[in-house]
């Protein structure tokens, strides 16, 4: 599929979007492996989170899909989940392969996960290699470094364990894997990666403790399943956040998002760069706040982005980096090299797609450096089968003199089905 997008003048209205990404992966499986009912509102009905879906059936969980993004799920306790009789497909999503490895881990049956190229290529040592720490038994090409991934359940000893790199996948591989580990499992992180896992662990009755410095989590205690609101993903409201601040005249509102302070990177990030977001109705649901998102026009200046900012917008930064083609002076991007092992290698994506465009932008070896303003040209584009170089280069085609074309644009529905629509509505307002 192709998206077309013409130059647009301005954004208007108020917008939903669809459910937080992250928290619905994580509310599958820690639903199915609850004690008693779970019922989930506002889920992501996306491909990535679907993938999960499939898998926890496979493994046996009652999880039904309702018409309006509702799951319930009858949990089968910490013990309950069963040998699949396939090999488990995760698609496109790394979330899926790496929170499984960890859950699977613990369990008394064999199982075996695969996923897509991009899957293929993706670092899986990071989860394979504290795992193995902990008794788990798994395997992987080139010594578990990548995919399909092989796992014979074992009994876990807990772990204490500093991450390498602040990443929230291998944070929450081990926590799940900890849920099965006889005594205490204590993680140490570099920089806070955002912490869904914890918080939901939390109103679902695990034995944790969570303060700066570590996160501690006793296994063997069964989990209780509980109502779970999930809030509006903000890597997918960031995407009209962005537009809104950089095409003259607009003013927008995106209602119920997400605002845990470990994702709030982009909002920062944009406001230091001179945008105009007020935060309204600010409240706490299912343990994660939430607010609207109100975001006019304004004139943007180049900001400097380093290391320790990343985690907090590191789904963000293609879109930085689009938003920097327009803010006058240099945005320097920094620290940020995990961007290369994402769904695709995410500097070389969008500095490419952006200089066809006429962006004045660098590649580094761990990030980027642009230079703006720039007057940007619409041009026929890759989306690298990258759902969010898609929905970045998207955004740059309504700042873009005439016709822009997004090749294989469908990947946009792995996070975000009805993109296309809210963006036509917003235009068109
Ligand atoms: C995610 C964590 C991040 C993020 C990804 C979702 C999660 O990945 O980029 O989109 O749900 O835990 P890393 O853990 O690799 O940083």
């Amino acid at each position: 599929m192709e998206l077309v997008l013409e130059k647009a003048s301005k954004l208007k209205g108020n917008i939903f979007v669809p459910g937080d990404k992250s928290i619905s992966h994580r509310s599958l499986i820690l639903g199915s492996i609850a004690r008693g009912e779970t019922r989930i509102s506002n889920f992501l009905n996306s491909l990535d989170c679907l993938k999960t879906l499939e898998c926890m059936q496979a493994l046996g969980a009652e999880v039904e899909l309702g018409k309006d993004n509702s799951v319930k799920i009858k949990g089968k306790g910490l013990y309950g989940l069963q040998e699949p009789k396939d090999i488990l497909d995760v698609g496109n999503s790394g979330t899926t392969i790496r929170l499984l490895a960890g859950l699977l881990s613990g369990q008394d049956f064999y199982s075996v996960l695969r996923g897509d190229a991009s899957i293929r290529k993706r670092p899986m040592k990071r989860v394979v290699e504290p795992l193995r720490l902990m008794g788990a038994d798994i395997w992987g090409r080139k010594d578990g470094q990548f995919a399909p991934l092989s796992v014979r359940g074992n009994k876990l000893n807990p772990l204490h364990y500093t991450l390498p790199v602040a990443s929230a996948q291998v944070k929450t591989a081990l926590l799940f894997a900890g849920l099965y580990a006889k005594g205490e499992t204590v993680i140490k992180e570099p920089l806070p990666a955002r912490d869904h896992t914890e918080r939901m662990l939390e109103i679902t009755q695990a034995d944790i403790k969570i303060s700066p410095s570590e996160i501690k989590l006793t296994g063997g205690k069964e989990l209780r399943g509980t109502d779970i609101f999930i809030p509006g993903d903000i890597s997918s409201a960031a995407y009209f956040i962005a537009a809104a601040s950089i095409l003259k005249g607009s003013q927008i509102t995106i209602k119920q998002v997400g605002v845990n302070p470990t994702r709030t990177g982009i909002i920062e990030m944009l406001n230091k760069m001179g945008a105009k977001i007020d935060i309204l109705n600010y409240k706490i649901k299912s343990n994660e706040p939430q607010a609207d998102l109100m975001v006019e026009y304004s004139k943007l200046k180049g900001v400097e982005i380093k290391k320790e900012n990343i985690p907090f917008l590191i789904d963000e930064l293609p879109l930085i980096a689009v938003a920097a083609t327009q803010a006058q002076g240099k945005t320097v991007v920094s620290g940020a090299r995990e961007l290369r092992v994402k769904e695709t290698d995410r500097i070389k994506a969008i500095v490419s797609e952006l200089k066809k465009m006429g962006a004045d932008i660098k590649e580094r070896e761990d990030g980027f450096i642009v230079e703006g303003p720039s007057k940007l040209k619409g041009a026929v584009c890759e989306s690298y089968n990258d759902h969010r170089i898609a929905m970045s280069l998207a955004v740059t085609a309504l700042l873009a003199e005439g016709k822009t074309v997004i090749r294989n644009s469908e990947c946009i529905d792995i996070s975000f089905p009805g993109f296309e629509k809210i963006l036509q509505n917003l235009i068109n307002f």
